[in-house]
């Protein structure tokens, strides 16, 4: 049967709220951006959650929205770049059609050029490419590949509606 349920995972920069919005629209589905929910229950910005009540504050809201979002259809989830490298979140990426937006490292740097509202962007460069690299068999486990780099948001979307709607055996 055909999943009831599109989920995109990757890296921060890989684009999965603006694919995810074109692709919901083009479904006439609805659209779930993990980390704009999980701010708006909290009434506060992710980058304050982590720095008052640390990550595993932000990690278990995280993982209510996922569970809340896998017990509804027709419905289009972009999910934070860590959900996928969470043991708890397993249940929630074991359904749907799941497409990794691919994107190098250097593509999603400039994608989120002077970016503050994800704290872990702040760190050391090296840090943040240990995070990416460490995250990379995350995403290759659960997603459909879609690449990412040199592309239009359009151009991803429409890759991910084609996959979908005529799956490889
Ligand atoms: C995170 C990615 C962010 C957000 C939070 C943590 C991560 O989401 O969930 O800052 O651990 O990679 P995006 O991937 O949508 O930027």
């Amino acid at each position: 049967m055909t999943p009831r349920r599109i989920v995109l995972i990757g890296f921060m920069g890989s684009g999965k709220t603006t694919v995810g919005r074109i692709v919901a629209e083009r479904l006439g589905w609805e659209f779930v951006d993990t980390d704009a929910c999980v701010e708006e229950r909290a009434g506060t910005p992710i980058s304050r959650i982590f720095r008052e009540q640390g990550e595993k504050a932000f990690r278990d809201a995280e993982a209510l929205v996922l569970e809340e979002c896998g017990t509804r259809a027709r419905l289009v989830v972009a999910t934070g770049g860590g959900a996928p490298a969470q043991a708890r979140n397993r249940g929630f990426f074991s359904t749907g059609a799941i497409f990794h937006l691919k994107t190098s490292l250097a593509t999603a740097r400039e994608r989120t050029r002077g970016d503050t509202a994800r704290p872990l962007l702040q760190q050391e460069e090296d840090a943040v490419r240990v995070l990416y690299d460490g995250r990379q068999a995350f995403y290759d486990e659960l997603g459909i590949p879609v690449d990412t780099d040199g592309r239009t948001p359009l151009d991803v979307a429409d890759e991910i509606l084609g996959l979908f709607r005529n799956p490889s055996p």
